[in-house]
């Protein structure tokens, strides 16, 4: 049987209510059932980073189209991750913000690569990589 440790967390009031509020809403029995899931997702975001194991994701962008050499630079990282980018859709959402939705396939670690640079570029607003299968799942 594992031991369990207990230990103390120190938060602001207003964090602590929005927190209490998220764990209402996902029907969380206890802050500490919460935030054992919330290190437990960490863990796994933390080693899926270093995984050889080969997924299917979206990468999903938004973006100001007006920033300065943005474009450029989206295409850029595009064409050479070109091996992992299966498809993109290009939505204009109004005057100034596209969005762009990836369907990837590749490493997790090359695709976790990918995702960081295009979501450094300046003027990207949102951006989120989303697991959708790995290997074993796809032999
Ligand atoms: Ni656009």
């Amino acid at each position: 049987m594992q031991q369990i440790v207990r230990f103390g967390i120190s938060l602001d009031r207003d964090l602590l209510k929005n927190f209490d509020e998220l764990c209402c809403r996902r029907s969380k029995p206890s802050r500490s059932e919460a935030i054992r899931d919330l290190i437990r997702q960490e863990l796994v975001k933390k080693n899926w980073h270093a995984s050889s194991r080969t997924s299917y994701a979206t990468l999903t962008l938004v973006y100001d189209h007006h920033q300065s050499e943005l474009a450029q630079k989206l295409t850029e990282l595009q064409h050479e991750f070109h091996s992992a980018i299966i498809s993109s859709m290009h939505i204009h959402l109004d005057e100034n913000n596209c969005l762009e939705v990836m369907v990837l396939k590749g490493t997790n670690h090359y695709l976790h690569k990918l995702s960081t640079q295009l979501q450094a570029i300046r003027g990207v607003k949102h951006s989120e990589l989303s697991i959708a299968a790995s290997d074993p799942c796809l032999s």
